[in-house]
């Protein structure tokens, strides 16, 4: 075993990844994989906790892997997989849920505010999708969890679950940390910039896709909210619409905010919403044209999936038959 620590990160298969995906997170993750044993986890297992058309369900997490390796995660240095083919996630989330507590899981924002989006389809799945979470980090005892603020609260449940688990059968799960990105960009939404960019907007303004076409990405950049004075300068409160567009500017360039603002010193909105429309389409063109090319090759795709699943049963494994052991199952 690699002495490296561990990073799991989960991923559904719903949806489209934004700019703010590829610029807060998949950017930044070709730059772990020789410093750290990486595990990213397409989480199927999940995603069904809404409403899921099969075949959709089927090319959208195609499309993440295919997304992945397009952004430059290399497929050998990297464990890219299929939540579903390590039937382990299941396993341990079923035993994980005897040591979770309805109280716990009550106090879960996103269970309610997804309960409160489907009212019609409140079931038990997305009331233990933490349990489940939990489990995917703690399967693979694995150092670190890359996450925005939105799931903070499901990796402090996973923590409490492994600290409960280990001080009733001794030293089993590693309590996971939080991992944050030393440069992690936060892209926020084009039409209302106080708010995160994300995919599941009903206002398509407000976000862009990783593969959206240059000519829409272009329109929506024209279209982003400013301010009323006239000058780019980095100001989050006062103007957050022009400082989001210099922080998304300043990532996709990997330049800073203060080389962005002396370039932009003396130009006006129009033309300094071109400029960023038009880094953003040069830096995504090339991630769109590998990923069209790799979707076109699902057998390739598929292969890789099996692959990495047997890659990840190589860990997830001998997890789970400490903590059947542990419990009192005959292994
Ligand atoms: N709940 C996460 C999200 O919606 C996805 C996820 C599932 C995940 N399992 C995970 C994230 C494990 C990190 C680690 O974004």
């Amino acid at each position: 075993m690699s002495d490296k620590k561990r990073i799991f990160s989960g991923v559904q298969p719903s949806g489209n990844l934004t700019l703010g995906n590829y610029l807060g997170a998949l950017k930044n993750f070709s730059l772990l994989q020789d410093e750290y044993e990486c595990l990213y986890c397409v989480v199927d297992l999940h995603s069904i906790t809404v409403r899921q058309d099969p075949l959709l369900l089927k090319d959208r997490s195609y499309a993440v892997l295919a997304l992945y390796l397009a952004c430059g995660l290399d497929p050998d240095k990297n464990i890219l997989f299929l939540q579903s083919q390590v039937s382990g996630h299941a396993e341990l989330g079923w035993a994980l849920g005897c040591y979770t507590y309805m109280g716990e899981l009550n106090r879960m924002t996103q269970f309610k505010d997804k309960s409160r989006r489907h009212a019609d389809n409140i079931n038990g799945g997305l009331y233990t999708y933490p349990v489940l979470m939990a489990a995917d980090i703690l399967l693979y005892k694995s150092d670190m969890v890359p996450i925005g603020q939105d799931q903070k609260q499901h990796l402090e449940l996973a923590r409490n679950i492994a600290e409960r688990f280990n001080n009733i059968y001794g030293d089993t799960f590693v309590i996971p940390e939080p991992f944050i990105p030393k440069t992690a960009a936060r892209v926020m939404s084009l039409q209302e910039p106080d708010k995160k960019m994300s995919k599941s907007d009903d206002n398509a303004n407000n976000f862009v896709t990783i593969t959206e076409d240059p000519a829409s990405i272009m329109k929506k950049f024209k279209k982003a909210v400013t301010d009323s004075e006239s000058e780019v300068r980095f100001d989050e409160v006062n103007k957050p619409g022009i400082s989001n567009l210099m922080n998304i500017y300043a990532a996709v360039k990997s330049i800073s905010i203060e080389e962005t603002a002396k370039e932009f010193e003396n130009s006006r909105y129009g033309d300094f919403k071109m400029a960023v429309g038009n880094a953003v389409v040069d830096a995504l063109t090339p991630i769109r044209e590998k990923y069209n090319e790799l979707m076109n090759d699902k057998g390739y795709l598929d292969s890789l999936f099996k692959k990495n699943a047997l890659r990840a049963k190589e860990i997830a494994e001998p997890t789970l038959k400490e903590v059947y052991e542990k419990i009192g199952f005959i292994v």
